[in-house]
């Protein structure tokens, strides 16, 4: 089966990249598997500021996940312009890296993508609006629509390269958000951020977190992740990334079903970093048993209306 897909008028090798916050800036994983064999990567969210992140315990693992709150610890604009961009610019040649920005202002992310506007090594930028705006009393971006709306067309006025929307799944309708993300500039859309979830220790009966509540990702976030990328496709002409709970062919496929045009494997590089390697391999098996000759067969062909 031909994996490649033609997306934001770049062609990607094949669907399957890496998560924001589970590759680092890809340096982390160099040697563990071929980077440059993947579809791409989408780095750390970086802010203007260094940030050292929340107090451990950051991640917790439970059956069917995770629960973690990291805090966005990353080595902020200047160290990423001066160090990682430049790794990545003569470390891959053919896998595409999309630079995952956030911040706690409108500003601050327009800060982040006009300051790497200019620089090589990244094809555009994934916005990670799951961050609360300090100057709005911390209400987060992704969850009222006129913040979503000014975060993405300040970025957008301050870019020409692809952009790319990362949304939230907590809220009551996420094709909604999406309308609105792409009526303010966004080339695309990436589905699911983490949901909210809590866990007790049961014997000091403290939250397992430092930080007391996190972001559920993994397995267990699988079916969401599809019905999100499933309403948002219903609503929108953009194409998607479709993240969250996988962790084999099988369940990447899901998402192509639902309508997601690459996707990207977060958690489940924490237990086997070469999962991506195993899903490009079984997408590849499957598209064999099925006598597919284009992965672009998949994109949206799931049965329901
Ligand atoms: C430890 C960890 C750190 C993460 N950091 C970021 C981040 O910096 N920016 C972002 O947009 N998403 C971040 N995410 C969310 C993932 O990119 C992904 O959307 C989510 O975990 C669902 O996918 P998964 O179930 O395959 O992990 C993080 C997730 C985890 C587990």
């Amino acid at each position: 089966m031909q994996l490649g897909q033609e997306v934001f008028g770049v062609a990607f090798q094949n669907p399957v990249l890496l998560a924001s916050g589970t590759c680092g800036y890809g340096q982390e994983l160099d040697g563990l598997l071929d980077l440059d064999a993947l579809g791409g990567l989408v780095t750390k969210a970086v802010t203007p500021e260094p940030r050292d992140g929340n107090p451990a315990l950051r991640a917790a693992e439970f059956e069917a996940g995770m629960l973690n709150s990291i805090g966005l610890a990353n080595v902020g604009l200047d160290r990423f312009r001066a160090e990682k961009l430049p790794w990545l610019a003569a470390r891959l040649r053919r896998a595409r890296v999309l630079v995952n920005v956030a911040g706690r202002s409108v500003e601050e992310y327009m800060r982040v993508v006009a300051a790497l506007d200019g620089e090589t090594g990244f094809l555009g930028y994934e916005l990670n609006v799951s961050c609360p705006n300090v100057k709005e009393g911390g209400v987060l971006f992704s969850t009222r629509a006129d913040q979503l709306e000014a975060v993405v067309r300040a970025a957008r006025a301050a870019t020409k390269r692809p952009l790319v929307v990362k949304l939230s799944p907590h809220v009551p309708d996420i094709g909604r958000m999406a309308e609105i993300a792409v009526g303010a500039g966004a080339d695309g859309l990436t589905l699911i951020n983490t949901f909210p979830g809590l866990l007790f220790d049961i014997d000091s009966r403290a939250p397992v977190l430092g930080a007391g509540i996190g972001g559920v990702s993994g397995a267990a976030v699988l079916p969401m992740g599809v019905y999100a990328v499933w309403q948002a496709r219903r609503r929108v002409d953009v194409p998607i990334l479709g993240v969250g709970g996988i962790r084999s062919a099988e369940d990447a496929v899901q998402y192509f079903l639902a309508g997601a045009s690459l996707v990207q494997i977060g958690t489940a590089s924490f237990a086997n970093p070469r999962t991506a390697e195993r899903v490009l391999k079984g997408l590849a098996a499957y598209g064999r048993r099925h006598g597919l000759e284009d992965i672009r067969e998949l994109v949206g062909a799931g049965g329901m209306d």
